[in-house]
């Protein structure tokens, strides 16, 4: 069912193999509670993270989740590799697959760099993110977390308010609430929507207010600044004045909401500082998430079966 997949985008699983990888994730999440955090699971595979646009929390993830479950794991660096020399990015690779590599994890800021990849290799590949396609493990992680705090997706609303157009986590997040069966509300100036809003299947609202109201999940996106052409909106003061997430809007929600984001966080602008830290932020636990979804997922993809007990 898992064995030998590439992760390109969510929709590479169904409801039930993603179910499936929630509850592995669970039986992992138990392992990064004990004094040793390892167990023997991948020894003698090698894994290479390829990352060639900034990470924190998805490059330390991946790498703790590989190392907790034995992996041979290589980091490579764009900065400090002979792509600084003019190797093409074909080359690299074929270079990096000689060593006998079996599974790539790749950050790329173009779009479609995982499936590039592809074509050079035989080995698996995990996409952690390009351009702004697609982020499938931050949805992974996403979708445990709710899962684990509600329980059944069917009967919830989730509002996600931010920089909808340039985010990978957002076009992924919403493919993996609908799969799973929750409501999704966007909200966004019309600058910062996807042109193709149509083909989303979310409702979308120009108002935090009417997001938020009853919603189980909020959802703050970072403003990608980096990936914007001027002239979006007019300054990021009136855009935290007019969408940015408060604790005044919170209380709209369902009394035991949760607020999420994938990170980096931007203070101030998309969401006020003292609500990042409210008891009903769950954001450090996604991190934490990050690593025990990551962990099921590589397991899974090396054809693992039985999580129970595991020593
Ligand atoms: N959420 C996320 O992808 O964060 P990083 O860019 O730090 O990996």
């Amino acid at each position: 069912m898992f064995k030998g997949k590439d992760v390109i985008d969510v929709d590479c699983f169904n409801r039930e193999e993603m179910l499936h990888i929630f509850q592995t994730a669970k039986n992992f999440k138990e392992i990064l509670t004990r004094p040793i955090k390892k167990v023997p699971a991948l020894r003698g595979k090698r894994i290479c993270n390829l990352f060639f646009e900034p990470s924190t929390r998805t490059r330390i993830s991946f790498e703790i989740a590989e190392k907790t479950l034995s992996a041979d794991v290589t980091n490579f660096s764009a900065s400090t590799s002979s792509l600084k020399k003019g190797e093409s990015f074909k080359d690299t690779i074929l270079t990096l697959s000689a060593m006998g590599i079996d599974m790539y994890v790749i950050r790329h800021s173009e779009p479609g760099a995982p499936l590039m990849l592809k074509r050079y290799t035989n080995a698996m590949v995990i996409n952690a993110g390009d351009g702004i396609h697609a982020h499938p493990t931050q949805a992974i992680l996403d979708g445990y977390t709710i899962w684990e705090k509600k329980k059944n997706f069917e009967s919830i609303k989730i509002a996600i308010i931010g920089d909808i157009s340039h985010s990978r986590v957002a076009r992924s997040d919403i493919k993996m609430f609908r799969l799973l069966g929750a409501k999704v509300v966007i909200c966004a100036p019309y600058t910062l929507l996807p042109m193709a809003i149509d083909n989303y299947d979310v409702i979308v609202s120009r108002k935090p207010e009417e997001a938020i109201e009853n919603a189980d999940v909020i959802m703050g996106l970072r403003m990608q600044l980096e990936r914007q052409t001027s002239g979006l909106f007019p300054s990021l003061r009136e855009y935290n004045e007019i969408f940015g997430i408060t604790q005044a809007r919170m209380k709209l929600a369902k009394p035991d909401a949760i607020l999420m984001h994938p990170g980096p966080i931007n203070r101030g602008v998309e969401l006020d500082s003292n609500i990042a830290d409210a008891a009903y932020s769950v954001i450090p636990e996604q991190v934490t998430n990050g690593v025990a979804t990551r962990m099921a997922l590589l397991y899974l993809l090396f054809g693992g079966v039985q999580v129970e007990n595991i020593d």
